[in-house]
């Protein structure tokens, strides 16, 4: 691999970094899991402790509150928080790669000191806004605007499908301020929670992440500081776009963590399932969906352990990353449905957990750019002049 260190004998900062995720999965997420997914509760307590423990703001820099960890530090973190509960795994991956990472990289100073530090401590919650009911997929057609009047922004407008909307405490939201410009007159704001004329709509009732909250958001002349403008004014896709790049690879590890946990499941499973007067790990057929299974997970597992390696190393790796989150996210969903193959009718309820792995991996297809939006990356930059 050219430049990069791609042995991945992890260091002993990193392994620690994964052993304490694992733990902290395991007694803190997973007791409450089930309930959460079916009731569909928001982890409030878990996310403060998950701020206190330093997985907020893993990436940034000790100087404004962060763990200063590198990328690969927070693949495996991410992996073994999703592995438990892929929900905190979203919540947990938009604070770090959407919001921390594009503000420590592009904001001013002012907002670094009074915003950046709480969001990389725990002490609040960051949302990323640049979704709309009419701009998915083809995000440069942003409807919401932000009219630039003295010394404020007066912003409307709608978004949705957000991240942390109703816990969020800090909130990105990418709007035009010059309608002639197209994507060059798209700009990142930061918005309060609380701010006049800034609404949230009701919590999606969705197929899987239950536990964490997805909503709309309304902005209604609600007025913003221009000292609150992330960046220049005409940059803001540029921002969403570099900033969704890290987050393709944390949606990549939260993949990872899904898929491995089908897969542990069905180890497990098929080692205690008597079928015909033996274990069904005896058969074949079993023993062909394992191995395909640990394949494709440790296939995912390289392409983004590249990724992360390559934006550690200072290098280009948005082709990489839309690559680890196409091949992450496939294959999340094909072995979760294997998974539950393997538990037959056991699979198909909630008393085993890989049902909802299945209803957990669809949205990593969909999310941070659909499937077919990273393959549109990944062509371009192959096919490019
Ligand atoms: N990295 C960096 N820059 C990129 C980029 C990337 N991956 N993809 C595009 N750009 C840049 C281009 O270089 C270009 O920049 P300049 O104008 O400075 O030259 C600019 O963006 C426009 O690019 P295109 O001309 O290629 O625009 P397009 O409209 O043809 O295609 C797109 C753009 C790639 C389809 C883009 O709209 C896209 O990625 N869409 C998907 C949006 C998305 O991922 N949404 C996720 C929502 S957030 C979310 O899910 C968060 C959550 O809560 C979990």
């Amino acid at each position: 691999m050219i430049g990069t260190n791609m042995n991945f004998d992890f260091t002993e900062e990193q392994l620690l970094i994964q052993e304490t995720a694992k733990d902290f999965a395991r007694t803190e997420i997973a007791p409450t899991s089930v309930e959460r997914d079916i009731n569909a509760v928001f982890p409030g307590e878990i996310v403060k402790k998950m701020g206190e423990l330093g997985f907020l703001g893993m990436m940034v820099s000790p100087d404004y509150g962060g763990a200063g960890l590198d990328t690969l530090s927070y693949v495996l973190a991410m992996i073994e928080i999703s592995k438990v509960d892929a929900s905190c795994g979203v919540i947990m991956s938009v604070n770090n790669s959407l919001v921390c990472y594009g503000l420590e990289k592009y904001a001013t100073e002012h907002i670094k000191q009074k915003y950046l530090v709480p969001l990389a401590q725990g002490e609040k919650l960051g949302a990323f806004a640049l979704s709309e009911p009419e701009a998915g997929s083809d995000a440069t057609k942003q409807t919401t605007t932000a009219d630039k009047e003295g010394d404020s922004y007066t912003l409307n407008g709608m978004k949705n499908w957000i991240t942390n909307g109703i816990n969020g405490d800090y909130f990105l939201v990418m709007a035009t301020t010059n309608k002639e410009a197209g994507h060059k007159g798209i700009s990142t704001l930061l918005v309060e929670k609380g701010a006049p004329g800034f609404g949230h709509g009701k919590k999606e009732d969705k197929l899987g992440i239950r536990s964490s909250d997805t909503c709309s958001l309304t902005f209604e002349n609600c007025k913003v500081p221009v000292e609150n403008l992330v960046w220049e004014e005409g940059k803001g896709f540029n921002f969403a776009m570099n900033t969704l790049n890290g987050g393709r690879i944390g949606i990549a590890a939260q993949a990872i963590g899904i898929a491995e946990a089908s897969l542990d499941a069905s180890i497990k499973y098929a080692k205690e399932r008597k079928a015909f007067g033996q274990t069904i790990s005896n058969f074949q057929a079993i023993q062909f969906k394992i191995a395909d299974m640990a394949v494709k997970v440790d296939a995912a597992k390289l392409l983004t352990f590249k990724a992360a390696s390559l934006k550690d190393a200072g290098k280009k790796y948005y082709k990489e990353a839309a690559e680890a989150k196409l091949y992450a996210s496939t294959i999340a969903v094909e072995i979760a449905l294997d998974a539950i193959q393997i538990h037959g009718g056991y699979g198909y309820v909630r008393e085993y957990l890989v049902e909802r792995y299945l209803r957990d991996s669809k949205i990593t297809e969909i999310y941070e750019g659909t499937s077919e939006i990273q393959k549109i990356v990944i062509a371009r930059e192959l096919l490019k002049d």
